[in-house]
């Protein structure tokens, strides 16, 4: 029987809680379909700084590497607030992703239409679009730093500390991340939308430059340009014509959150970080850490266990397991099981973290 490495960063808050569920689910679905799973916890994030002082352990990485892939719950709390910006949990986040050369972030907004009332916008009947959210370069990686020598100006004034964080891409991190988003429009709906700031940024040209001397090897694929703000207001004027959104790491970021709040599902989407084919990818719910309600059994495990759904589809190719997960709760959800973050009637029936994910594994 074929047997995959898994390992596991459960993280902080709720963390633990909904990757228990995940490994739940992807041991039910292994034995469902035929094949092992092989679990490793390790430490990052504030439980890290916790136990080493440090959030990111070596030994987190190297098993990480190791893996044939990774499941994060979530990293962060108010606990670690106050701790220098080099130590603080996020750090362990950053440093997994260029540990890991995970460049390509995949982030899905899909709206189940059981909740479709949960989302704040009026009259929306579907919203599928997934982000490809370039991740390991551009200002979140770029040459950072204080000057603090203060500069005498021609007008007599002194200019005292400045602080600086550099957007630069190189045309080989453009191009393979712009690869990745015609290649998803391609699986998808053929519909790519490439947004950035070129009528400010430099970097926003040159990925358009590349966007288009791309486009002759996907003659399929629509494509088109989008300023960030203008993209931020479209995905709220008319959210299900997007398709594929290709992006930066900052741009990406902002647009992600934006897109899966309108779904009305944030406690329910998943992500994706992928590297070179063949390396460990990592999975992770898009939500946090939610320390206010760790601990109580509130937590929502749905976006853990598409998590883990999608790890099987993206790092082992096991489709039909990965299928069968998403059915799972797609049925789940049909006969009227809810965390209460997700209630929306009366007749509902509402379940609790473990409630939940037994109401899947018994679906699988
Ligand atoms: C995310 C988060 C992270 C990011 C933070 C926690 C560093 O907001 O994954 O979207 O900015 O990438
Ligand atoms: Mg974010």
């Amino acid at each position: 029987m074929k047997t995959y490495k898994i390992a596991v960063i459960a993280g902080d808050g709720i963390g633990p809680e909904v990757t228990g569920s995940a490994v739940s689910v992807l041991k039910r679905a292994g034995e469902v379909e035929g094949f092992g799973l092989e679990f490793t916890e390790c430490d990052a994030g504030g439980c890290a700084i916790d136990k080493y002082g440090i959030p990111l352990p070596e030994s987190t990485l190297l098993t990480c590497k190791a893996s044939d892939a990774v499941l994060l719950g979530a990293v962060g709390g108010p606990k670690w607030d106050s701790v220098e910006p080099s130590k603080r949990p996020e750090r362990a986040l950053l440093g997994l992703r260029s540990g890991l050369g995970l460049y390509s972030n995949l982030r899905p907004a899909l709206m189940f239409k059981e909740l479709s009332s949960a989302s704040p916008l009026k009259n929306v009947d579907s919203i599928d679009l997934l982000i490809v959210r370039e991740l390991t370069g551009g200002i979140y990686f770029g040459r950072h730093g204080r000057s603090d020598s203060s500069e005498l100006l021609s007008d007599g004034s002194v200019k005292g500390l400045t602080a600086f964080d550099t957007e630069e891409y190189s045309t080989a991190e453009i191009t393979r991340i712009l690869k990745e988003g015609f290649r998803y429009a391609m699986g998808r709906n053929k519909k790519l939308t490439v947004v950035d700031k070129a009528n400010v940024l430099e970097t926003s040209r040159l990925w358009r430059e590349i966007a288009e001397s791309l486009k002759p090897s996907y003659p399929e694929v629509q494509v088109d340009y989008l300023y960030v703000d203008n993209c931020s207001m479209q995905l709220i004027n008319r959210p299900s014509t997007f398709d594929v959104i290709v992006t930066s790491n900052m741009f990406g970021d902002i647009l992600s959150d934006e897109a899966g709040m309108i779904t009305g599902s944030i406690g329910m989407l998943p992500s994706a970080s992928l590297g070179a084919p063949g390396t460990p990818g990592m999975y992770e719910p898009v939500h946090g850490s939610a320390p206010d309600i760790a601990g109580t059994g509130k937590a929502n495990p749905l976006a853990a266990i598409l998590s883990a759904s999608m790890l099987l589809r993206w790092s082992l190719g096991e489709t039909e397991a990965s299928d069968r997960i998403e059915k799972a709760v797609r049925d789940t959800l049909a006969d009227g099981f809810r965390t209460s973050d997700i209630k929306s009637s009366d007749e509902d029936k509402i379940v609790d973290t473990d409630g939940m994910t037994q109401e899947v594994i018994r679906r699988l």
